[in-house]
């Protein structure tokens, strides 16, 4: 077989990876913790053709170079270590605006390494598809798993991978996320990831970091939602902290995205128990229990800066799906 489809879920970073350690190899500065998000899908056809002369890659129906070269680089890299001479035809779509702060790499590169090596009869570990992942996208590391997610930062290539520590199944969160614009964003990760380190904030969240991660393993596993989600919230202000600190700043925020991080407020003091976390974008995750999805859902969608709301669970690792072509 020289053709296969994956379809892999986005995530939402509950504790955020910020800062390249080792740029080349995207080494983190720090571990992160995710949930998987069924809901916000990539799906990728990846074919082997022996009729073409380089490879052929087109993304939600056209080919806009640097992501053709992004995606090229990764196939490179995948032919020079596997020994593949042959080019490929890559087809891939989303269910979910890319490029907004919804990780749109995370699963893009997710479901193109899945296919790629799928395509290629290669069998190989999960722990190697998050290292492989890794290399192409930071969040992807993340994707190639399902459940509530770590990528354990890691001190080379080999130890910097992530693994699945409480499956799909264990706890039934809810993601409501909040398009407030489906525009392109402003902050680039890349240029983010560095410059954090010339925050003067961005030492004292590395100093409390591991803790954290610990805190928020401990909430995961008592399924205590309330500490879970004051942690988010507050890790999510803080990354915020970091971005508009480093030189220069990054403002990812529109106005409507503070509209709907006050109205979230506002709701738990209604006793609706629902928390915040947001990317280098400007559309807002809300995460709460199933109790609350849809109420908070109904609340959200009247408010005038929501242009669109996509529900989302927690979701699997990536799977076999229809081609695209
Ligand atoms: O994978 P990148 O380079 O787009 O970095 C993503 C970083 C954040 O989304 C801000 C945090 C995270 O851990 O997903």
């Amino acid at each position: 077989m020289n053709k296969s489809t994956f379809r892999a879920s986005s995530d939402v970073a509950l504790i955020k990876y910020w800062g390249k350690r080792d740029p080349i190899l995207r080494l983190p500065e720090n571990g992160s913790i995710s949930m998987i998000l069924q809901g916000l899908e990539t799906t990728t056809t990846v074919e082997f053709q022996t009729d073409i002369s380089q490879d052929i890659v087109t993304i939600q129906g056209s080919s806009n170079p640097i992501e053709t070269a992004r995606v090229i680089q990764h196939l490179e890299r995948i032919r020079k270590r596997f020994r593949i001479a042959a080019y490929a035809r890559i087809q891939s779509t989303n269910n979910f605006p890319k490029g907004t702060g919804l990780s749109s790499s995370g699963s893009g590169f997710a479901a193109l390494t899945y296919a790629i090596m799928d395509a290629l009869c290669i069998d190989i570990s999960e722990k190697d598809l998050s290292i492989l992942a890794r290399l192409a996208s930071g969040t992807a590391c993340r994707c190639v798993c399902g459940g509530f997610v770590e990528w354990k930062g890691g001190s080379s290539s080999d130890t910097s991978y992530s693994e699945t520590i409480f499956p799909a199944d264990y706890w039934d969160l809810r993601d409501v996320v909040v398009i407030v614009n489906e525009g392109m964003k402003n902050v680039s990760s890349t240029q983010g990831h560095k410059s954090a380190r010339t925050s003067p904030f961005f030492p004292i969240r590395q100093k409390h970091i591991n803790a954290k991660l610990e805190a928020v393993k401990r909430c995961l596993k008592n399924r205590d939602f309330s500490c879970l989600g004051e942690i988010v919230e507050a890790e999510a202000l803080e990354f915020h902290s970091v971005l508009l600190t480093s030189q220069p700043p990054l403002i990812a925020w529109h106005p409507g995205t503070i509209e709907i991080m006050q109205y979230v407020q506002e709701l738990r003091q209604q006793n609706i128990e629902a928390y915040f976390t947001i990317n280098t974008g400007f559309n807002i995750h809300v995460l709460t229990l199933p109790l609350y999805e849809k109420e908070v859902r109904e609340r959200l969608i009247n408010l005038p800066s929501t242009k669109k709301i996509i529900m989302a669970k927690v979701g699997e690792k990536p799977w076999k799906a229809q081609h695209l072509f």
